[in-house]
């Protein structure tokens, strides 16, 4: 995605951002609309902010489960597309295992149709990588000074990938990849990316540190490492982050193991800005399908 789109998502966003404790006030933009919520993976923040967000902006949604669905009885994913095409559904939502079946869907689906990419396989997240954007501009707006550290499990996170590749679009050099080694890649777009195998050079100076959960569904059992030893190495502790910038802010995209890749009190804590991520998700995929639905056959935009 281009950064000029990146930086128009987010700014719309931004627009759309809820304030705490008042109603919110929306356009009703996609009113008309019909939402289905194809995950194939489990989901709670991602799935519920995209249905919350589809319904701040009056579109109807349909949820799909899977493991109840007609899937289980041999149905395939073109047959589910389009028997609720048929249905009158014009925005589909998914998250899969498999990368590259939110293209083949786009493919398949009619003209007027959009899909969006709710995490697929272990390289896309675009949603979450937008506001993980969202949640950095707010706290570090200069993003051409800021120092993000990212910490654990870095290979198998669609979340690390997508959120490295807008950081970089919108100017951001300085990321450090923290964690064992064989969990930090060098492919794009972390092929200028900094690697640390201890937890205090990645965190000196930096203004982000975002932790990430052992993605165990993506590696053979023998690769799992102890939960205890991983998190006296690597799990943050307010003792840990002593070397990080003053201001710095922690992020994580959930779901967290508290005592495993961090710790309650950070996870808590003042630096914390976790729950603000999720947050700026709601007003983030609210940006993202009001922009599809008013230009639906703009493929750039259908972030697959
Ligand atoms: C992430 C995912 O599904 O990739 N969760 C999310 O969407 N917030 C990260 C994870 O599962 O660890």
């Amino acid at each position: 995605m281009p950064a000029d789109t990146i930086r128009t998502l987010l700014a719309n966003a931004e627009r759309l951002l809820a304030v705490p404790g008042e109603a919110i006030a929306c356009p009703p933009a996609l009113a008309g609309h019909s939402v289905a919520l194809l995950f194939f993976e489990p989901s709670t923040r991602t799935r519920c902010s995209f249905e919350l967000a589809a319904k701040r902006l009056g579109a109807v949604t349909v949820n799909f489960h899977a493991a109840a669905a007609s899937i289980a009885k041999g149905e395939s994913l073109a047959d589910t597309l389009y028997t609720l095409e048929a249905m009158g559904v014009d925005l589909f939502v998914v998250r899969h295992r498999d990368s590259g079946v939110c293209a083949e869907l786009a493919r398949l689906a009619a003209p007027h149709v959009a899909v969006v990419n709710a995490g697929e396989g272990r390289r896309d997240h675009p949603t979450q990588g937008l506001l993980d954007t969202l949640t950095i501009l707010r706290h570090k707006p200069d993003l051409e000074r800021v120092r993000v550290a990212i910490v654990g499990d870095i290979v198998h996170s669609r979340v690390a990938y997508s959120a490295v590749t807008a950081l970089t679009a919108l100017g951001v050099t300085d990321i450090r990849l923290v964690g064992p080694a064989e969990w930090l890649p060098r492919d794009e777009p972390f092929a200028r990316a900094s690697r640390h195998t201890a937890l205090k050079d990645g965190l000196a100076g930096a203004d982000v540190i975002m932790a990430l959960r052992i993605q165990k569904e993506r590696m053979a059992a023998a690769e799992e490492p102890d939960s205890d030893r991983y998190f006296a190495r690597y799990g943050l502790t307010e003792d840990k982050l002593a070397g990080a910038a003053p201001g710095a802010v922690v992020m994580h995209p959930g779901p967290m193991n508290r005592g495993v890749e961090i710790a309650a009190e950070v996870a808590d804590g003042p630096r914390s800005v976790i729950r603000e991520q999720v947050t700026n998700g709601v007003a983030v995929r609210m940006a993202v399908m009001q922009r599809l639905l008013n230009k639906p056959t703009d493929t750039e935009a259908l972030l697959v």
